[in-house]
């Protein structure tokens, strides 16, 4: 007998609602079940959806669930895309207290109604979101998965191959840390077809030499570059976390840039944060480490004591 594939996603606001568009345009669920506290807003969306059923290549059966979060236990997975992206001008902590706050209202409620699935959470600031899930509810932290620099690390590839004219999906490296200011670039450990960055400049210089510090900052600022003209990211966002739940619901083993439970990796433990993950249906199954210099190590161990800094500000 088939077995449905069934994704929940909690907030319809810029990111949820681009979210549920991805899945449904990439045919990554058969069934979605839309929740937002706004209960016009989810019904609008639902239809929206349901409207574009004749346009899409798949069949995907549309469920407005509005705020009753009980009933997204029956899903594969779930996402969370609970926010307040106004607050988060300038900063994606700005969001701290309104996405905690969230994550309270419905986390316990959907594990105590018996999900057994993964989250998929990208509420901002996301790794702080990650830990307060896995807080909260107990779970199995290998089944909350944040998308975290993810898309972080998209931005980076992406820079890199404009400097050095090689198509990102070429290119292997990562942003890791925390999604947001102090994230970093893990260019040591950056390869294109298996050889390093530093091996490609030594030689050839003309066209593996670049600025490492300014491509950092374009793929650490990319997101409010976005945010400035629209005062939000959405698109971009919303693909890297179907690329999650398609990764897992595939049960791909894909190696990709996500928030994950720190549990020794560079003496870090007790907090999620972005390392390159393998990710499957059983959510992350392994944490690489990478050889990181010096100078990028100190970075990490700034950005984890940010989230924790975030997170002694919460009252847990
Ligand atoms: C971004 C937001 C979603 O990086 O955090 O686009």
């Amino acid at each position: 007998m088939y077995q449905t594939r069934k994704i929940g996603v909690v907030g319809q606001g810029h990111v949820g609602a681009h979210v549920a568009n991805s899945l449904l345009m990439q045919g990554i669920a058969d069934e979605l079940y839309l929740c937002d506290i706004n209960e016009a807003k989810v019904t609008s969306e639902v239809q929206d959806l349901r409207d574009s059923l004749s346009f899409v290549p798949y069949n995907t059966k549309i469920v407005n669930c509005y705020d009753h979060y009980e009933e997204l236990a029956c899903c594969d997975v779930i996402v969370n895309a609970a926010g307040k992206v106004a607050l988060a001008a300038g900063n994606r902590d700005g969001e701290l207290f309104f996405t905690t706050d969230a994550a309270r209202s419905f986390a316990k409620r959907i594990v105590d109604a018996g999900f057994d699935g993964i989250f998929v959470s990208i509420s901002n600031p996301c790794d702080v979101v990650c830990t307060e899930l896995w807080h909260l509810t107990g779970y199995d932290p290998k089944k909350i998965i944040g998308s975290g620099c993810g898309l972080d690390s998209a931005r980076l590839r992406t820079e890199i191959s404009k400097k050095v004219g090689v198509s990102p999906k070429s290119v292997d490296a990562y942003m890791i840390g925390e999604h947001g200011f102090s994230q970093l670039a893990a260019f040591k450990a950056a390869t294109i077809a298996g050889k390093s960055l530093n091996e490609l400049q030594a030689e050839n210089p003309d066209k593996y030499a670049f600025d490492h510090m300014e491509v950092e900052e374009l793929a650490r600022k990319g997101g409010y570059v976005t945010y400035q003209g629209k005062q939000c990211t959405e698109y971009a966002v919303a693909n890297s976390a179907a690329r999650v739940c398609a990764a897992v619901l595939h049960n791909e083993h894909a190696v990709l840039s996500a928030s994950t439970l720190m549990t020794g990796q560079y003496g870090e433990e007790g907090i999620f944060t972005s390392l390159p993950c393998v990710i499957g249906a059983e959510g992350v199954e392994e944490v690489y480490t990478l050889d990181l210099s010096e100078h990028e190590l100190e970075g990490l161990h700034k950005s984890c004591q940010h989230i924790r800094d975030n997170i002694a500000q919460l009252d847990w």
